[in-house]
């Protein structure tokens, strides 16, 4: 017999409308409903993709009987109150990063997914990007050989966003550079020590009484002889946009290249010295998913069939390739199989690393460790 196809929202539609023809052509879904505030672009959006179910009230989507989950892309302090009241309304939720900005409110939806049996994912790009899925490859088969460190950043110059940017903590957006140190060997953090370095313009220090330019935390793994380095700057520091991620095992290590889009460095131990690094073109990792959405892992114009009308969309290949990978791990867990990296409690257990990391540094780098309900 077919399986039922999961019923899909979508909520908020800058970032959030990548997704939609993705779930478009998913085999397991059905791309049932758009929500945004503002009627316009919602109509605009909904014309382009053939969505015929589209609401401006959040409320009146999570009363819709007819909806079975959401995946929310609003802005970050909406994030929190948003997923706790999907849960509480009985869908179940795919929240784009971060899960929220309080250890309280991370709590609150780890307790509803509990209760209510519902599930939760988080929707880190980095940990289904092409390039971590290579050296997850490499540390699941082996040839990595002992794990001894990881070392993850995430640098973008947020000069002229609007809105709650300006001033934002490093740390209180780490999930790009803590998602891929504990997602590779699915470990958690057990506790963090982070020191903030240089000075943001004054202007901005009253935002969030956050004065840091650069925040750098050591998170120490719990039940493992492991520890990783994350390091973040989001104002005034001259770096192009990068997320990195390195990882050094005894037999190889890899390291994310220092200017986006160029290749890996792979680097093999014993070999005579100059044979160490090899410069590598990370593989696709498209054959994952199912083939009607494989295309999505590089861009590129698709047409086809949607909601009765024929579609032709451009798809960037931003973040890695992850977006397919994500809504495919999202369905796979809404109809019970694999693991959905990460659930809840993980997604708490790397947002709260982030969000205390910022305490400690606030504390000059005193030890913080991570409550109990973001540990399985
Ligand atoms: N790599 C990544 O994981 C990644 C990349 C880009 C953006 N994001 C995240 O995605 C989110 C959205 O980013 P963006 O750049 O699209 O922001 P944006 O401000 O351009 O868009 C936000 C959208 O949410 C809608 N919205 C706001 N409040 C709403 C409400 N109460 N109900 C319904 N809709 C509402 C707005 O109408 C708009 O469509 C942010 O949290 C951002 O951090 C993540």
């Amino acid at each position: 017999m077919q399986e039922k196809p999961a019923r899909i929202a979508i909520v908020g539609l800058g970032f959030g409308a990548e997704f939609i023809p993705i779930y478009q052509r998913h085999p397991g879904t059905e791309m049932a409903a758009i929500c945004q505030r503002s009627e316009a672009a919602l109509h605009a959006v909904g014309d382009k993709f053939g969505i015929a179910k589209r609401y401006t009230r959040y409320e009146d989507l999570l009363a819709d009987p007819d909806i079975d989950a959401v995946h929310i892309n609003t802005p970050i302090p909406d994030h929190a109150a948003q997923s706790i009241a999907a849960l509480r309304a009985g869908k179940h939720v795919a929240c784009t990063v971060p899960m929220a900005t309080s250890v309280e409110d991370c709590r609150k939806i780890v307790e509803l997914t509990r209760e209510t049996g519902l599930k939760y994912m988080m929707m880190e790009t980095v940990v289904y990007a092409r390039e971590f899925l290579f050296m997850k490859s490499l540390y699941d088969s082996g040839e990595l050989g002992q794990l001894q460190f990881l070392k993850a950043s995430h640098q973008q110059d947020m000069d002229g966003w609007p809105g709650y940017w300006p001033g934002l903590p490093p740390m209180h957006y780490a999930t790009h550079c803590v998602g891929p140190v504990l997602g590779l060997g699915r470990h958690q953090a057990e506790y963090v020590s982070c020191f903030g370095s240089g000075t943001i313009r004054e202007e901005m220090h009253s935002c969030y009484g956050s004065r840091f330019a650069v925040e750098t935390c050591h998170i120490k793994f719990k039940d493992s002889d492991l520890s990783a380095q994350v390091y973040r700057s989001l104002f005034d520091v001259a770096r192009q946009y990068r997320e990195s991620f390195e990882v050094y095992g005894s037999k190889k290590a890899v390291e994310w290249p220092l200017v986006e889009h160029e290749p890996l460095v792979v680097h093999t131990a014993k070999r005579p010295e100059p044979e160490i690094p090899e410069r590598v073109v990370c593989p696709d990792f498209a054959h994952l998913l199912p083939p009607e959405i494989a295309p999505f892992t590089t861009g590129g114009v698709y047409g086809g069939e949607a909601g009765g009308e024929h579609l032709s969309f451009t798809q960037g290949a931003g973040h890695g390739g992850s977006h397919p990978h994500l809504v495919h791990q999202f369905i796979e867990l809404l109809h019970g199989r694999g693991e959905g990296y990460p659930n809840a409690v993980q997604s708490a257990n790397i947002t709260c690393t982030g969000i205390l990391a910022h305490e400690s540094a606030l504390r000059g780098g005193e030890i913080i460790r991570l409550p109990d309900f973001t540990l399985q």
